[in-house]
C-alpha cells in the first residue's frame, strides 16, 4: 500500500535484512477484497491485533516479535496497533518487524490510533508525529480515532485529521467504537475525503455495537474491522468451563454472563465437532458472511496457526446459521 519509510529513522542505523521468504498474500487467501472507500486500495480479510501480544513485559518482546513475524510469513498483511498500545511499545515493535521485513512493509495496511485523550485540534498532529516516529514511517496507511470522548466535539478532530490526510501523512481516516450517529457527524465534518473505517467490538456473543453499526455501514461502503472476534479464546473452544484467569489480554466483557455463555460456547463446540472444523471456523467465518473483516488477536505463532487453520476451514451456510442460533441461546 502507499506508505513510505520516513528517508532519515533516526533509531536505526542498519539496512533492512533482505526479506524472508513470505508468500504472496493471493496464496494463502488473505488477499484483500474488501474495497477501501473510494480509495482505490483494498483491505485485506483478516489483520492480526497488536494490543495483547507480548502483554508489555520485556521479557514478552522476543516472543511478540516471533508471532508478528511468523504472521508475515504467513501471509498476513494487516497489523493494527495504536498509540496506547503499551505505551507506545507495540508501535515500536511493529515498525522494528516490519523494517527488517523488507517489501512486505509496502504491501501491507498498517493501521494505528489516535488515542481518546489526544481528540483536540492541536493534540492530533503531535499524536501522529509520535506514532510515526515510533513505527518509522513517514505516513501511515489508515489511522482511526480509537474512540469518541464526549468532552471533544467530533467534527474538531476529524478537521485536524483532514489537515494531516491532506499533507500525506495519513493515507485514509478511520474511527472507531463509533455509533451511526457519530459517524455520521464525523462524516459531515470532512471536506475531500471520507471515513473508511469503523472497528468495532464484534463477536458471536458481543454483537450490540456491530449490528448497529453494519446496515449503516454497508450501505455507505465503510469497511466494518471487528476486534475481539474469538472473544479473547472463548470461541477457540478454551475456557469451556472454570474460570478465566484475569489479565490484560483476557479482560473479556463477558464475565457478568460468563456461565451462560460457556453453556453456549460448548454447544458450539459440539457443532464445531460435528461439522469437521475448528471452533474458531465458526466464529471467523459468522464475521466474514456478514462482510466483516475479523482483527484476531495471538500471543504466540501457534495460536496464529490455528487461527489460520481455522480460516481455511469455511463451514457451509447452514452451520453458520445453526451457529448464530445456537449464540443467540436458540439452538443446539
Ligand atoms: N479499537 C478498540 O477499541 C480495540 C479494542 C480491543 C482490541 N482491539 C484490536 O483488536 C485486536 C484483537 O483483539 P483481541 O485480542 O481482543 O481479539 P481475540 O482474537 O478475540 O482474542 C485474542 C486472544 O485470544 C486468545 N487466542 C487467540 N487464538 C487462540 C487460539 N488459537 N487458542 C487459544 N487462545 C487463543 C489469546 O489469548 P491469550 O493471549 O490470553 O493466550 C489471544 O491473545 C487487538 O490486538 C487490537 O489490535 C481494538
Amino acid at each position: 500500500m502507499t506508505t513510505k519509510r520516513s528517508p532519515s529513522p533516526t533509531r536505526r542505523s542498519k539496512a533492512p535484512a533482505r526479506s524472508r521468504a513470505a508468500p504472496a498474500a493471493s496464496s494463502t487467501g488473505l488477499e484483500g477484497v474488501i474495497p477501501l472507500g473510494k480509495t482505490g486500495k483494498l483491505h485485506p480479510r483478516l489483520g492480526l491485533g497488536l494490543w495483547a501480544l507480548g502483554r508489555w513485559r520485556p521479557e514478552d518482546e522476543a516472543r511478540t516479535k516471533a508471532t508478528l513475524g511468523h504472521a508475515i510469513e504467513r501471509g498476513l498483511r494487516w497489523f493494527d496497533t495504536a498509540e496506547v498500545y503499551g505505551a507506545g511499545r507495540s508501535e515500536r515493535i511493529l515498525g522494528d518487524v516490519l523494517y527488517r521485513a523488507g517489501t512486505v512493509a509496502s504491501e501491507s495496511l498498517v493501521v494505528t490510533k489516535l488515542s481518546w485523550e489526544h481528540l483536540r485540534a492541536a493534540q492530533v498532529r503531535p499524536a501522529l508525529m509520535g506514532s510515526l516516529q515510533r513505527l518509522g514511517r513517514s505516513s501511515v496507511d489508515l489511522y482511526l480515532v480509537h474512540s469518541p470522548d464526549p468532552r471533544v466535539p467530533i467534527a474538531e478532530t476529524m478537521v485536524a485529521l483532514e489537515a494531516l490526510w491532506k499533507e500525506g501523512k495519513i493515507g485514509a481516516i478511520g474511527v472507531s467504537n463509533f455509533s451511526v450517529e457519530q459517524l455520521t457527524e464525523a462524516r459531515s465534518a470532512l471536506q475531500e475525503t471520507d471515513v473508511v473505517v469503523n472497528q468495532v467490538l464484534y463477536n458471536m456473543f458481543e454483537r450490540a455495537d456491530g449490528d448497529e453499526v453494519l446496515p449503516y455501514c454497508r450501505q455507505e461502503g465503510i469497511v466494518v474491522e471487528a476486534y475481539t472476534p474469538l472473544a479473547r479464546g472463548l470461541l477457540t473452544g478454551r475456557y469451556l468451563s472454570g474460570s478465566i484467569p484475569v489479565g490484560p489480554a483476557r479482560e473479556i466483557g463477558l464475565r457478568d454472563r460468563l456461565e451462560e455463555v460457556q453453556g453456549l460456547a460448548r454447544k458450539l463446540h459440539a457443532l464445531a465437532r460435528k461439522a469437521k472444523v475448528p471452533m474458531a471456523s465458526l466464529a471467523l467465518h459468522w464475521l466474514e458472511q456478514r462482510g466483516v473483516a475479523p482483527l484476531v488477536g495471538a500471543s504466540t505463532p501457534e495460536q496464529l496457526d490455528s487461527t489460520l487453520a481455522a480460516w481455511a476451514a469455511r463451514p457451509s451456510d447452514a452451520v453458520l446459521a445453526e451457529a448464530d442460533a445456537i449464540a443467540l441461546g436458540h439452538g443446539g
